[in-house]
Formats: structure tokens, sequence, C-alpha cells
């Protein structure tokens, strides 16, 4: 294995972006996490093209965000079914998404997202495949350049 493909994210990935978690209800999510567990909540978003509502919540300054099904027909409302709720992706922050992409296709990782796609805020996001990283569904995310 070369080492472009040990560490194919050396030099663009920043961090952690966010943890979402999904939820059945997210009246439901914010006694728990915010009322509860004492998150600051910020706004709840709709997320046309993934049919959720976010509501972003801090932790210090680490963001959770709560992720319910806008539709029946959403990715969201699947995985609850599924799974009943619970950790939903981990969100690394990179510098260049269209670049981490090539990089992990070249380090031979399952990629659901070819190309990069919009997010909310301007973002450009990307899944990777559960199954290319411990079961784990990974977004990249990128920041608007300003
Ligand atoms: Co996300």
């Amino acid at each position: 294995m070369s080492a472009r493909v040990e560490r194919a994210l050396d030099g663009l990935c920043q961090g952690v972006h966010h943890v979402a978690i999904a939820v059945p209800s997210l009246a439901e999510a914010r006694k728990t996490w915010i009322e509860t567990l004492g998150l600051v909540e910020t706004a709840v978003e709709h997320v046309a093209d993934q049919k959720v509502n976010v509501l972003v919540a801090y932790a210090g300054t680490q963001r959770i965000e709560l992720v319910e099904p806008a539709a029946s027909d959403s990715p969201i409302a699947g995985f609850l079914e599924k799974h009943g709720g619970g950790l939903h992706h981990v969100a690394l922050r990179v510098t260049d998404v269209t670049r981490a992409l090539e990089r992990l296709k070249g380090a031979g990782m399952r990629l659901i997202d070819e190309a990069p796609r919009p997010g909310a805020h301007g973002t450009r996001i990307a899944f990777v495949h559960p199954k290319s990283a411990g079961g784990v569904l990974v977004e990249l995310v990128e920041e608007v350049r300003r």
C-alpha cells in the first residue's frame, strides 16, 4: 500500500464538522438533547435535497445535528425504520471535497457521491459508503470560501 492510500485525506481534513443523529421527531429529541443534556440549539433548517429537517445544536464548539424526516420517502425515514434512530453519520471538514473524493477513490474506498453536491449554507458535501468505513456513514463537508 502506498503512503497516499494509507493517508488519503492528508492535508485536506481539518477535523470533525458535525455528528448527525437520526430522530423520529425533533420535538422529542429537543427534550433530550437541549432541555436535558443542555446543548445549545440554533436554527432548524429544512434540507430539501435530503427531505429532512435539521436542528443544529452545539456542545461547546462541537456541532451535533438532529435529523428528522420531512417526508415518508426521506432517506432518514428508511434509516429509522431499519435502525430505530441513533448515530446516522460523522462529517469531516475538508478543504476541498473534489480532491478528497479523488483521493478516496484512488484509495479504493466506495463512494456514495462521485461528485460534490450542494449542502446547507453553500457548503459542498459528499458521502462515503459505510461499507468502506467500518459501518459508519461518512460525510465530507467543504465550507464556503470567502
Ligand atoms: Co451531515
